[in-house]
Formats: structure tokens, C-alpha cells, sequence
């Protein structure tokens, strides 16, 4: 089955934080990126598309390590990233019919389902045939051209990364014999729709899924929907103009020198060569969404061994805790150096401050916080997830190749553990401009606190935060309240003191923004 994915270049495309798509693509510079023949994303879209070269076309070694890249990323995914899938293709969805359900419906299951006719195929050139290959490709199945949907070449790809026992199932429920005998174990599937945060007035998304699951259900008649224990998962997801018209396009080509280059620049290189290539630097996304049409893109979900990661699970939960992925890639937006001390003045259950110990371990990290209850539960998730990475010295999520075991002393010298105590943040018990970085998720209106409060506390953790940062260190903090950390920012006790680098709009679970500050 392997040749049908010979002449195709696959295109994975990887659910992230909305918003850090850039700090993902730095963070991607393990083995995706030195074998993905493109990287693109746009900033907002909560996805990064990886392009893997046709397999066809390399030689065996490069084969190998394609099959070995996809594999990682299945054994040993990123923090950074929650999900990934194989695309199967994607239609271009006109402006009237997206407002209109009924439509839409019918759209996808037409040109999902049966594209065989010559002039449509013409009119409505489906996006993977952006690769030249494919269209030109012998080695497809008379099948596969019935339908605009590349499943062959997404199921031969699951397979690659699957255990043996799904291969046979798989290719049991594939097999055109008429074995009516016994459908011993069929392969259970279910179909999911991500909308994004893409406004979409009338149409539900478990339409969309339903409509997307029948599909698939046509197509492979034995296979069986089951939501909760399932084996394939077929997703689809909307792909915003922004995208398409205004690609924020990242070449990370094969060249190993500018990939390492782009990697250890500082955030402002990095974005000066990513807006380069638009020519464009401020996309207005409210707008983009106005106008026009969308893109649905359809995959299929891979099998990520997410528990294999020690922390992407944490045994206390608070209230207001930040997604352990989100905090891992806030913190690479933060990009702390060696040497540096690293404070979270607001560190709730301790997600930052452990995430941070465990990645920069040639870092300091402490995390302060007002209440008890949150102090107690940030230890036990230290004690707990740091006593993980011990164990799996990790880049990422991937263990270090550990010539011979290491005894556990070893460990527990090479991982400090992040020092999380009680405290106020308008009152740190830390010396004046004794910290290099600040990272903090801020107390914000919807979840906890007031905004009242807020505005009591913002001055004052604001006069902190100036207070402990030594000229040139630098704070991320995080906050839904946009207007009134600007406002403290303005303020003549904080303008003269820090400086506002970037405020990018970031989604943890609501709208936030990240602002980036520099102590003057
Ligand atoms: C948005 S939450 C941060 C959550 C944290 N990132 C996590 O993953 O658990 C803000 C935290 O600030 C704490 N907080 C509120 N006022 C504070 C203050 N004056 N000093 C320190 N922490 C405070 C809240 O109790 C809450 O845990
Ligand atoms: C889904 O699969 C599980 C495990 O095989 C089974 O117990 C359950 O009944 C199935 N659900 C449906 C709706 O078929």
C-alpha cells in the first residue's frame, strides 16, 4: 500500500496554539522540520501545515526518514502541538453557500464524495494538486480518482505509524472480498469538525461532522461509527482567507544552514523574514473573515502517544490553569537564556514555572501565588511531573538517547525543581532588578476575580514587575484585560521603565492578548 503515498507529497496539518504558530515552527526544529519540504502558517489560524516531500521521489535513506520522521512525531509528539493530521484534501467553499447550511452540506458531500467529472475537476483545482505529482501519478487507483478525498494516501500513512494489529484490521476492512462470515473487529471510526473560531452563524458543526462521517461511511461500508473508542478519526476544519490569500509562508527548505540560522536568531530576524515573504505585514483578521470564501480542509487524526509525554498531564488542575501546551509555548515565546531567572508572579497551580524548569534546565525558575489551596496543588504538581522528567530527559517530549541509565542522583541534579511559594504579587519578596525574565498568565475578568480587583491590582503588580527586572530583562505577561494593562503601561510610573514590543492576540480558551515588554 505503501506506493500509493510514493508520488504524493504529504501534507500534515498540526492543531497549536492560536496564536504562537511562529514559536511553534521554532520549536519544530527536531526531525519534522529538517525533512518537511515546506512549513507554513498563518498567525491566529491555530494551525501549522508541514509539507513532507513525495516519498516516490527520494531515495531509500530519504525514505527512511520520512517513515522515521512520522513516527516520532506519533511516538514523541511536541508539547507545542495538541494534534496532527494527515490531509486527505480540501474544497473551496463560495461565500454564499458557506452562509447557507443546507448548501454547504451538499457542497462538501458532492465534491467530497464523487469529483469525477473532468470539467469540474478543471474549474475548482483542489489544493493538493498544487504538487505536481499528483495529478500526473500512475500509480493511483482508477478509485482513488472518484473521489477528491486522498484517502488512500492518508490511510497508508496511519498504517505506517500504527501497530500491526490496526494494519490488519485495516486492510481486512479495506479488502474487497465479500468475507460476510464475521466482522470480527471492524474498524470503529467517528467524524469531528473544528470551526476554529470562525463565526458560523446557522450551520452547527456536528452537521458538518455527520455530513463529513457519511462520507467516509460510504466509502468504506464496514467500517463502524463509534464516538467514544474509535480508530480513525476524520476531521475537518475551516481554512480562513487569511491563509490562502495572505500566506504567511516559513521556508524551512532542506538547508540545514538556514534552518539553524533561523533558529538561534532573536524573535525580531525571525519576524522580519516571515513578514518579508508576505509583503505584507498587518493582516486584519476580523476583516479577511468578512470578506469571501473559506477552504474546508479533511483529514485524518493521527495516533499521538500524548501520554508518553510526563507533562502533558498534571495531577492538580486549578481553576484558571493554562493548557500544559499552551504554557510550553508561551514560555519558547519567552525564550529564556541560560543563566536566566525566571519569575511567575501569578503561577496558579505552577503550570508555568514547571513547564520552565523542565524545558530550560539551565534556568531558575519560581513562581509566587495568593492563594493557599493554588500553592499546595503547584507542589504536588511539581513533586509529581517533575519526578517525570527525570525520567525522560526530554527536548520537547523526547526522551535523550541515553547511552546507559542514568542513576536517578544524576537526574535530580540536571532538573531543578521551580520554587513555588505563597506570595503577593504586589509585594515580591525578590531584590530589586534581581530577574532576568518575567512570564505570567495575569488574573483577568471572566474566570476569577473582578475587574474591579484588577484594577486595584494591575498598578501595583505593574510597579513590581518594574521594580524586580534588571535593565534589559524582559516580561511576557498574559491578560484578557488588554485596555487596562495598556493603561499602567501609559502610566508615567511604568512609560519611562518598560517597553511594549509586540502584543500579539493569543486564545486560551478566550481571546487574550501576550504582551511583550523590555525594562528600559
Ligand atoms: C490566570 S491565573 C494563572 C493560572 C496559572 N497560569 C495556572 O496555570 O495555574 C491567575 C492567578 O493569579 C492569582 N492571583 C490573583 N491575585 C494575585 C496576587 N495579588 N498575587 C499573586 N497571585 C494572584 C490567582 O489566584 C490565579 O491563580
Ligand atoms: C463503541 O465501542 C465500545 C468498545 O468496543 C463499545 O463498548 C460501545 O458499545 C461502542 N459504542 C457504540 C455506540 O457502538
Amino acid at each position: 500500500m505503501t506506493h500509493q503515498i510514493a508520488m504524493m507529497s504529504i501534507e500534515l496539518f498540526l492543531a497549536v496554539p492560536m496564536g504562537l504558530e511562529d514559536v511553534v515552527v521554532r520549536k519544530l526544529s527536531s526531525s519534522l522540520c529538517q525533512v518537511a519540504t515546506e512549513i507554513h502558517y498563518s498567525l491566529g489560524s491555530g494551525y501549522v501545515i508541514v509539507v513532507l516531500p513525495a516519498i516516490g521521489t527520494l531515495a531509500e535513506e530519504g525514505k527512511d526518514v520520512v517513515f522515521k520522521t512520522l513516527s516520532d512525531l506519533v511516538d514523541h509528539p511536541p508539547l507545542c502541538i495538541f494534534s496532527a493530521h494527515v490531509s486527505l484534501g480540501s474544497i473551496h467553499v463560495p461565500r454564499v453557500i458557506f452562509k447557507d447550511p443546507a448548501e454547504l452540506l451538499a457542497l462538501a458531500k458532492q465534491k467530497f464524495r464523487l469529483n469525477n467529472h473532468p470539467s469540474m475537476q478543471e474549474a475548482q483545482p483542489s489544493r493538493e494538486s498544487s504538487s505536481p505529482l499528483a495529478t500526473t501519478t500512475s500509480v493511483v487507483q482508477v478509485d482513488e480518482k472518484e473521489t477528491s478525498l486522498h484517502w488512500e494516501q492518508a490511510l497508508a500513512v496511519l498504517k505506517l505509524v500504527s501497530p500491526p494489529s490496526f494494519t490488519d484490521r485495516m486492510d481486512e476492512s479495506l479488502s474487497t472480498e465479500n468475507s460476510n462470515d464475521k466482522e470480527s473487529d471492524p474498524v470503529r471510526f467517528r467524524a469531528s469538525f473544528d470551526r476554529g473560531d470562525i463565526q458560523h452563524k446557522g450551520v452547527r458543526s456536528q452537521d458538518i461532522a455527520a455530513a463529513l462521517g457519511s462520507l467516509a461511511g460510504d466509502r468504506f461500508p464496514r467500517w463502524k461509527v463509534n464516538l467514544t473508542e474509535f480508530d480513525v478519526e476524520v476531521i475537518g476544519r475551516w481554512i480562513q482567507d487569511v491563509e490562502e490569500t495572505d500566506r504567511v509562508y516559513f521556508k524551512e527548505v532542506s538547508a540545514s544552514n538556514t534552518r539553524k540560522r533561523a533558529r538561534t536568531d532573536d524573535d525580531g530576524e525571525v519576524e522580519t523574514a516571515r513578514l518579508g515573504t508576505t509583503g505584507q505585514s498587518e493582516v486584519q483578521p476580523s476583516q479577511q473573515m468578512e470578506s469571501g470564501s473559506k477552504r474546508m480542509q479533511v483529514g485524518i487524526t493521527l495516533p499521538l502517544a500524548l501520554s508518553a509525554c510526563p507533562y502533558r498531564f498534571r495531577p492538580k488542575d486549578g481553576r484558571t490553569s493554562l493548557r500544559m501546551e499552551i504554557a510550553y509555548t508561551l514560555v519558547g515565546l519567552a525564550d529564556p537564556k541560560p543563566g536566566d531567572i525566571v519569575v511567575d508572579t501569578c503561577s496558579g497551580v505552577g503550570t508555568i514555572p514547571i513547564i520552565g524548569a523542565a524545558h530550560y534546565p539551565q534556568c531558575l525558575f519560581l513562581g509566587s501565588e495568593i492563594l493557599p489551596p493554588n500553592v499546595e496543588r503547584a507542589n504536588e504538581n511539581s513533586r509529581e511531573m517533575m519526578g517525570r522528567v527525570d525520567l525522560a530527559r526530554i527536548e520537547g517530549c523526547r526522551p535523550q538517547p541515553q547511552p546507559q541509565q542514568p542513576s536517578p542522583s544524576q537526574n535530580s541534579r540536571s532538573h531543578s525543581r521551580p520554587s513555588l511559594i505563597l506570595g503577593d504579587a504586589k509585594a515580591v519578596c525578590l531584590r530589586s532588578s534581581s530577574v532576568d525574565l518575567v512570564i505570567s498568565d495575569l488574573p483577568w475578568g471572566q474566570r476569577e476575580s473582578s475587574h474591579l480587583s484588577n484594577c486595584k491590582l494591575y498598578p501595583k503588580l505593574v510597579k513590581e514587575i518594574i521594580r524586580m527586572l534588571r535593565a534589559g530583562g524582559r516580561a511576557v505577561l498574559v491578560t484578557g484585560e488588554r485596555k487596562l494593562l495598556q493603561r499602567q503601561l501609559d502610566a508615567p510610573f511604568a512609560k519611562p521603565y518598560l517597553r511594549v514590543v509586540e502584543k500579539r492576540e493569543i486564545t486560551i480558551g478566550f481571546k487574550v492578548v501576550a504582551f511583550e515588554l523590555v525594562r528600559l
